[in-house]
């Protein structure tokens, strides 16, 4: 059995949405914080248990009979996640699995200065130390473009901060290429990058959206101070806006520069590309 976390979340979600279409519905289950979100996948034959990262019992539980857990990595900046990790580890241990795998981060090395780097930095290592075989799955940013870029399609700019070569990746595709792991017998040890295939600036971006649209977009660079009061004047907390722009600034220092080859590999074909996603986003 294939036990997956974070389910009634997008990525999470989304695998087991492709594990669905690899396997049959009563070897997968779900450890998700709320049942009742998830009762899509009961109904459809999906084992769904209660598993929360803060109640280790219910995650040995939810783990139970499991060889492999998706570890999906939580999403609140204001709990201490690292330790709400271990938790997640230590009950997968306990249950008896084989192999765990952790949605990590690309660039997730010691010295990026976009904070969380330093979680995925450390719970690798908890990784690392803990009994069992384990895949950190580096996945490359993979948020909206329209939310990446702001409303270029109205203003005709990309307007954000200075940047440098990021490989801009679909999270549907890293979904894919999660069950496409999690199901088959190529045996991918320790940290791996799933990124698009290209790393490109807003500059490379406002080239490719001239050329789909027919007009120019021009790339403009706000300093960093004027954007972030522009996000805060636009509604956005400050403390979102800084970590945003802390991932621009890790941009610029090149720790998303690498894109890789592997999705691909796995997914056996040319993952979407920026040119891709901009030409669904304009006929949308
Ligand atoms: N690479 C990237 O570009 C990128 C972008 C955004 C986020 N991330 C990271 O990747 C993760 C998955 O991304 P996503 O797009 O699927 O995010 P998401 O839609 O916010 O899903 C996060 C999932 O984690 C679950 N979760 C959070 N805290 C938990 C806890 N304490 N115990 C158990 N489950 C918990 C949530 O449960 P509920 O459904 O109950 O809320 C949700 O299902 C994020 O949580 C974040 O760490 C990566």
């Amino acid at each position: 059995m294939i036990v997956v976390t974070g389910a009634t979340g997008g990525l999470g979600g989304a695998t087991v949405e492709h594990l669905l279409k690899r396997m049959p519905a009563d070897r997968i289950g779900v450890s998700v914080r709320d049942v009742s979100k998830a009762q899509h996948l009961a109904d459809r034959g999906v084992r769904v248990r209660q598993g929360s990262y803060e109640d280790p019992a219910a995650l040995r539980k939810s783990f139970a009979g499991a060889e492999q857990v998706l570890l999906v990595s939580g999403n609140d900046p204001s709990a201490d996640l690292v330790s709400l990790h271990r938790n997640a580890i230590e009950a997968a241990v306990a249950a008896g699995v084989r192999r765990i795998l952790y949605t990590s981060q690309q660039g997730a090395v010691p010295g990026n200065p976009y904070p969380p780097s330093a979680l995925h930095v450390a719970t690798e290592a908890i990784l690392a130390e803990s009994p069992v075989a384990w895949t950190a799955l580096r996945n490359g940013a993979y948020g909206p473009l329209d939310q990446v870029l702001g409303p270029w399609q109205e203003t005709g700019e990309i307007a954000q901060p200075a940047d440098g070569p990021v490989p801009y990746t679909d999270r549907d595709d890293i979904a894919e290429a999660t069950a496409v792991i999690l199901t088959g017998d190529r045996t991918l040890d320790g940290p791996v990058d799933l990124t698009a295939p290209t790393a490109v600036t807003f500059a490379d971006v406002a080239g490719i959206a001239s050329a789909l649209t027919g007009r120019p977009i021009t790339r403009v660079v706000p300093g960093d101070e004027q954007w972030v009061a522009d996000r805060i004047a636009r509604g956005a907390p400050e403390q979102l806006a800084r970590l945003l722009l802390s991932f621009y600034r890790a941009s610029r220092a090149n720790y998303f520069a690498e894109a890789s080859p592997l999705l691909a590999e796995l997914l056996g074909r040319e993952p979407a590309s920026v040119a891709n996603r901009l030409a669904a986003d304009i006929t949308a």
